[in-house]
C-alpha cells in the first residue's frame, strides 16, 4: 500500500442544500487522497473550508459572518490555510479575497479536484479558480462516507431552467448527469459499508438522462440492490414531473411515496414571472394523479413570498391552494432579489416588510396543515427505517416512515438501520411517539407483504 504524505488536517464547514453536503463529502474525498486527514474540531485545522450558498442574500451574509470570524482566527495561528468554495465562490470570485484578507483561495464548483494543487500553490500566493467546466460531474470519485444510515447520492449536476429569480444556473452551470452505471456502483459501495436509504440529489432530478437511461430507468434499476431498504430523491420540477415516473415510483417497492414538489406560488401570473413552466391547473393535476396512484403519499414543497408583482390578491391565491392541496410541509422563503436575475431587474419589488408578513403568513398556515396531517398517524402501525439514537436519550431511536415522517420510540441501539413496526402512540407538533410493535424484519427485500406499507393497520 502507498503510504500518503502527511499534509495536515481538514475541517469543512457547509452552508446551502443538500448538493452543498454532498459536495463536502467529495472535497473530504478529494483532501484524503492527497494526504490531509479531517480535523475532528475547527480549531484543530491546517485547512478550513467553508462552502457557501449564494441563494438568498442571507445565506451569503451568514456564510460571510463566519468567513470573516474565521479570519479573525487565524490572525492567532497564521499558518492556517482559509478556503471558501461553493457558490458564492463561484458568483464572486476575487471579490471575496479583496473583502476578506484572510482568505488564502476561493474555488468554484468545478474546481474541486484541483484543491491540492491548488493549496499547494497558495503557500506562496492567494488563489482564485473559478473556471467553469460544463462537463465535470466528479466521476471516479468516492465522496467521503461517515458511516450513517441514510447517504445522498448527486446524480446531476447544474440546472437547464431559467427560473427568473434564481441565481443557481449561473453558479451551477448547464445540467449534466452521471452515468447510471456510476451511480449504481456508488449506491451498491455504500450498502455494502451499512447504508440503507440513499436521496438522490439534482436541482431537477425529473430531467436525469445519461443518453441512455432516464429517471423512471435509475430508479428501477437501483430497486434491484439488495439490501438497500429504501430509495428517496429532491428535488422534483412540476414541469417535468411525468406519468412515466410516478408508475416506476409505484412499481419500485424501495422507492418511498414522498415528493417534493416545489410550487413556488399559486397564482398563474406570478407563475408565467418566474418563468416556472407550469400553471397551477396542472400543478394540481400532477398531485391527484400522484395520490391516486400512491395512497398514503406525503407531498412537500418550497413557496415564495413577495415575488416581484404578487398582489395581495395573487398572494390570497397562494394560501387558497395550500389549503386546497394540503403540503405534508413547506420550506417557506421570502423574495430575496439575487444579483444578475431576471426578478432582480423587475420594477414593481414588493416592500420587505410586506414580504416579510406574507412569509409569517405561509409560514402559520403550513404548521396548521401539518399538524393536522400528522395528527391522523395516531393509532397506527407504520414501518419505520431506524435511523439513529434519538438525540434526547440513549434508550430512544429516531425514524421516519416511508413518507418522511419523523417518529420517536423506545428501542435498543442495535436496530439502527432495520426495518421495524411502530405504533403511533401520540403526536406532539411535527414529530409522532409510538412503541415498536415488530422488529424481526430485515428489509423490504424480504418480500411483497412490505411493499407499499406506508401505513399497515389504522387500528
Ligand atoms: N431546483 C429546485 C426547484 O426548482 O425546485 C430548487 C432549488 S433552490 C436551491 C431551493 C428553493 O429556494 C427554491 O425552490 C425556491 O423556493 C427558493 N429560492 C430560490 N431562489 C430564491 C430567491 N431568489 N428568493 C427566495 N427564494 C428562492
Ligand atoms: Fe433554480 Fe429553477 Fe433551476 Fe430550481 S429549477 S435550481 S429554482 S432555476
Ligand atoms: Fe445549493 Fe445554495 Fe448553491 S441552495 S446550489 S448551495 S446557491
Amino acid at each position: 500500500m502507498t503510504r500518503l504524505p502527511n499534509r495536515g488536517t481538514y475541517y469543512i464547514e457547509v452552508y446551502g442544500c443538500q448538493m452543498n453536503f454532498y459536495d463536502a463529502d467529495l472535497l473530504a474525498s478529494i483532501l484524503d487522497g492527497a494526504g490531509y486527514r479531517p480535523a475532528k474540531v475547527v480549531q484543530e485545522a491546517d485547512v478550513i473550508l467553508v462552502n457557501t450558498c449564494s441563494v438568498r442574500e442571507h445565506a451569503e451574509d451568514r456564510a460571510m459572518g463566519r468567513i470573516r470570524e474565521l479570519a479573525g482566527m487565524k490572525k492567532e495561528h497564521p499558518g492556517v490555510r482559509l478556503v471558501v468554495c461553493g457558490c458564492m465562490a463561484q458568483r464572486m470570485g476575487g471579490e471575496m479575497l479583496r473583502l476578506i484578507p484572510g482568505i488564502n483561495v476561493v474555488v468554484g464548483t468545478d474546481g474541486y479536484r484541483d484543491l491540492p494543487e491548488l493549496l499547494r500553490r497558495s503557500e506562496t500566493a492567494r488563489i482564485v479558480e473559478t473556471s467553469v467546466c460544463a462537463q465535470e460531474i466528479y466521476s471516479q470519485l468516492v465522496p467521503r462516507y461517515d458511516g450513517g444510515i441514510c447517504a445522498f447520492v448527486g446524480v446531476m449536476r447544474g440546472c437547464d431552467n431559467r427560473c427568473s429569480y434564481c441565481i443557481v444556473p449561473q453558479l451551477r452551470g448547464r445540467a449534466r448527469s452521471r452515468p447510471l452505471e456510476d451511480i449504481v456502483r456508488e449506491v451498491s459501495g455504500l450498502v455494502d459499508r451499512g447504508c440503507r436509504q440513499v436521496t438522490f440529489l439534482g436541482q431537477n432530478v425529473n430531467l436525469f438522462g445519461d443518453g441512455q437511461n432516464r429517471f423512471a430507468d435509475l430508479l428501477r434499476k437501483t430497486n434491484e440492490i439488495s439490501h438497500l431498504w429504501r430509495i428517496r430523491f429532491i428535488s422534483s420540477h412540476p414541469r417535468n414531473m411525468d406519468e412515466e415516473i410516478l408508475v416506476a415510483m409505484t412499481e419500485s417497492a424501495k422507492v418511498c411515496e414522498h415528493l417534493h414538489l416545489p410550487l413556488q406560488s399559486g397564482s398563474n401570473k406570478i407563475l408565467r414571472a418566474m418563468r416556472r413552466g407550469y400553471t397551477t391547473q396542472e400543478y394540481r393535476s400532477i398531485v391527484l394523479r400522484a395520490r391516486e396512484l400512491m395512497p398514503g403519499l406525503s407531498i412537500t414543497t418550497d413557496l415564495i413570498a413577495g415575488f416581484p408583482g404578487e398582489t395581495k390578491d395573487d398572494f390570497q391565491e397562494t394560501i387558497k391552494l395550500m389549503r386546497e392541496l394540503e403540503f405534508d410541509d413547506a420550506f417557506t422563503f421570502q423574495y430575496s432579489a439575487r444579483p444578475g436575475t431576471e426578478a432582480a431587474m423587475m420594477s414593481d419589488q414588493v416592500p420587505l416588510d410586506e414580504r416579510h408578513r406574507r412569509l409569517e403568513q405561509l409560514i402559520a398556515l403550513q404548521l396548521e396543515i401539518t399538524k393536522k396531517i400528522n395528527s391522523r398517524q395516531a393509532g397506527r402501525t407504520i414501518e419505520i427505517l431506524v435511523e439513529r439514537q434519538s438525540r434526547r436519550k440513549t434508550k430512544e431511536l429516531m425514524g421516519r416512515t416511508r413518507n418522511h415522517k419523523v417518529v420517536i420510540f423506545p428501542g435498543d441501539a442495535k436496530l439502527v438501520g432495520r426495518l421495524v413496526h411502530v405504533k403511533v402512540k401520540s403526536v406532539r407538533g411535527k414529530t409522532a411517539w409510538g412503541e415498536i410493535i415488530s422488529d424481526d424484519q430485515e428489509g423490504i427485500d424480504r418480500g411483497a407483504a412490505y411493499r407499499r406499507g406506508v401505513c399497515l393497520s389504522t387500528s
